[in-house]
């Protein structure tokens, strides 16, 4: 039986939902009830059958960090999905991203070894890939420079990896994907889905910054691609093209039919603006919404290569415009729910 971490998530629920075509059954870890119902959601995107698709997912509620109960969902596991993660660009967030990301992933690591399984992947990010000074073709043989000043979410999906590494090391079978910003529907609140929330409430400005991209549905069929191969211990980035945040937003703004934004952040304005951030925060308490590595990331050009998964696979990845095109209509349809 398949084991899918984080299944109530942008990535669980579309894995989720192509294994379940698949699969008899498969199952799920949760942490929190409520969030069950968006992945039946997700499930009514795309198919007439959701509902008997949905009942083949046996859920176990089952925190990363909660060994007790993730040894009750490992029972009868063949193999294992690993898409949980706290995603958080808040420095205040670190202890807690520690806990959850590397510390969790550890757990997974280890259960994985104490039960066999045959095959585990793990989803990584770009993040987690090193950029030294040339970021004009980032692959994954890129070294992570500690050096570097990276975001707290980085240097935990980084600390992931290694993770991953050591129990390759110790024997398990694995692979790890690195995907760009995913693009899908369904989950409005996190990830790229507060970016299009965004857009639609008005965005004044933009940045020049480049960084890959990718449909979710090509993260979760090169995931299952990968895990049905005899490829192993290795690492792949995933993304369809390299784009400008403004072109993204702009894109974007054209499928909402709203104005993009017009002026862009001068670097001066974004400096200051993560510093006022900041300052907000240490007065008023308020959740850091810009931090100075999320302005490093929305300026910086950084280019991903990926031939190497295009090559292993012979896949080809879905055009960008189409998948932006089609998480804008479903987010146009949420609204009128
Ligand atoms: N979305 C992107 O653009 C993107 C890009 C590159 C890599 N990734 C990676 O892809 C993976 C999935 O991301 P996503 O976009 O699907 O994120 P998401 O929508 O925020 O989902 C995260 C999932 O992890 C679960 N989770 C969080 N903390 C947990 C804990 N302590 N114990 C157990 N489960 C926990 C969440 O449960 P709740 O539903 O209860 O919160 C949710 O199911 C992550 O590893 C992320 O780093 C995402």
């Amino acid at each position: 039986m398949i084991l899918v971490t984080g299944g109530t998530g942008l990535v669980g629920s579309h894995l989720l939902y192509k294994l379940v075509k698949k699969h008899d059954f498969v199952r799920a870890t949760f942490r929190r009830q409520h969030k069950i119902k968006a992945v039946r959601h997700v499930f009514s995107y795309y198919s007439e059958e959701a509902e008997t698709l949905f009942k083949k997912i046996e859920w176990v509620e089952a925190n990363l960090n909660d060994i007790p109960k993730l040894t009750l969902a490992f029972k009868d596991i063949t193999q294992v999905y690993h898409c949980a993660a706290m995603v958080s660009f808040d420095p205040n967030d670190y202890h807690q991203l520690r806990q959850i990301n590397i510390t969790g992933t550890a757990n997974i690591v280890n259960l994985c070894l104490s039960h066999n399984i045959t095959k585990l992947c793990y989803v990584s990010s770009i993040a987690a890939i090193g950029n030294e000074d040339d970021t004009s073709n980032i692959t994954e043989s890129v070294p992570w420079n500690p050096e570097e000043n990276h975001s707290v979410y980085a240097i935990t999906k980084y600390g992931a990896e290694i993770e991953v590494w050591r129990g390759i090391h110790e024997g398990l079978n694995a692979v790890i994907v690195n995907p760009g910003m995913i693009i899908g529907p369904g989950f409005w609140r996190s990830s790229s889905g507060v970016l299009i929330r965004t857009i639609h409430k008005g965005l004044k400005y933009f940045t020049t910054g480049i960084t890959g991209y990718v449909d979710i549905f090509d993260v979760v069929d090169c995931m299952t691609i990968l895990m049905a191969s005899d490829i192993q211990n290795e690492r792949f980035i995933l993304i369809s093209d390299n784009l400008s945040f403004k072109s993204f937003v702009e894109k974007v703004a054209k499928h909402l039919q709203v104005n993009p934004p017009k002026k862009e952040a001068k670097h001066w304005q974004l400096q200051l603006a993560w510093r006022m951030d900041w300052l907000r925060h240490l007065l008023l308490r308020k959740r850091r919404r810009l931090t100075r590595n999320t302005v490093k990331s929305i300026s910086t050009k950084q280019y991903y290569n990926n031939s190497k998964i295009k090559n292993a696979l012979n896949f080809e990845f879905r055009l960008i415009d189409k998948s932006i095109k089609e998480t804008c209509d479903h987010y146009i349809n949420d609204l009128k729910d």
